[in-house]
């Protein structure tokens, strides 16, 4: 008799923010992307043995039975990834604590998917195919993703992504401080997506520059970290904005956001990940507190994000 698949008891993923290259990276353009480092973490232990999976992530208002008859895009996200992984299906509670906000652009869905794929197979299972079981349910989540927020979410670090490319780890030689600032209007990268697909099918001799354009932005701003020019970095950001605009993904709040950074300081600010509602990400000066407090003094909530060098 073959002994009944079982969960690891304790599985992390990470968030990320786009840095830049959010949406060209869907054509094959190369994207740059930063880890929230451990921003969701799940914890298994057995339930009901004749009730099927139960996955709790209050902070998400995610309360969900994995009932293989569910319509629930959770649950059926959850199930896919359960199933690629050859997890159990019945007789497990699973509990998730995050402060990563959902639906924010910062890379929920592929935490969760990660986490659970790590439940499954183990917190250091090898990486390829987590982020394959992950994949699984982020195709229920987003239709066709290019993979970067599961290959964040997995491994963690700065990597410049391209799809179906293998990833290339960013050493860090400086620290590197992001101010994250959430919008708080939720948003689906799904839509988001099609509005870029629809525009770009309408207009293609005049969308195809703009996704060049936002393709040749990121190995420029890899120069501009590994070289520690924050100004050159800040510009580029600057740059980055009004062309996912031209996309029709940004909207008059994170235009607002964008302004308000740059008056209170920011080198550069720019939407993050697929726009539409979600978060902008600043670089700020040199000191990254005294942005946070000018956002906050504008009644903004902003969340810091500091990388440190490689060792
Ligand atoms: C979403 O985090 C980033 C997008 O480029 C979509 C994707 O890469 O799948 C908008």
């Amino acid at each position: 008799m073959t002994a009944s698949p079982t969960l690891s008891p304790r599985a992390t993923a990470c968030g990320k923010v786009i840095v830049t290259g959010e949406h060209s990276v869907v054509y094959g353009y190369p994207a740059l992307a930063a880890a929230i480092p451990s921003s969701l973490e799940l914890t298994a232990e057995p339930g009901p043995a004749d009730q099927p999976v139960h996955l709790r992530i209050p902070a998400w208002d995610i309360d969900v039975a994995l009932d293989p008859d569910t319509d629930h895009p959770v649950a059926r996200a959850a199930l896919e990834v359960l199933g690629f992984s050859d997890g159990p299906l019945r007789g497990w509670t699973i509990q998730g604590q995050t402060t990563l906000p959902s639906r924010a652009g910062l890379g929920s869905s592929a935490a969760l998917t990660v986490a659970l794929a790590r439940l499954c197979l183990g917190q250091d299972a090898d990486l390829a195919t987590v982020v394959d079981a992950s994949l699984a349910g982020e195709r229920v989540f987003h239709g066709q993703p290019s993979g970067i927020d599961s290959e964040v979410a997995a491994r963690g670090g700065l990597l410049r992504y391209v799809k179906g490319a293998e990833v290339e780890a960013i050493p860090l030689r400086h620290p590197l401080s992001f101010v994250v600032v959430p919008s708080g209007k939720p948003r689906s990268t799904a839509d988001q997506v099609a509005k870029v697909r629809a525009r770009h099918d309408r207009f293609p001799m005049i969308i195809r520059p703009v996704l060049d354009a936002l393709g040749a932005l990121v190995d420029r701003s890899i120069s501009a970290i590994e070289s520690n020019d924050l100004d050159h970095l800040g510009e580029l950001f600057n740059i980055a904005h009004p062309l996912l605009a031209s996309l029709d993904v940004s909207s008059w709040i994170l235009d607002e956001l964008c302004d308000a950074a740059r008056n209170c300081g920011a080198r550069g600010a720019k939407l993050t990940g697929a726009g539409g509602g979600g978060c902008i990400l600043c670089l700020p000066q040199d000191d990254p507190a005294a942005l946070c407090s000018a956002l906050q003094d504008r009644g903004h909530a902003p969340v810091r994000i500091d990388l440190e060098p490689s060792s």
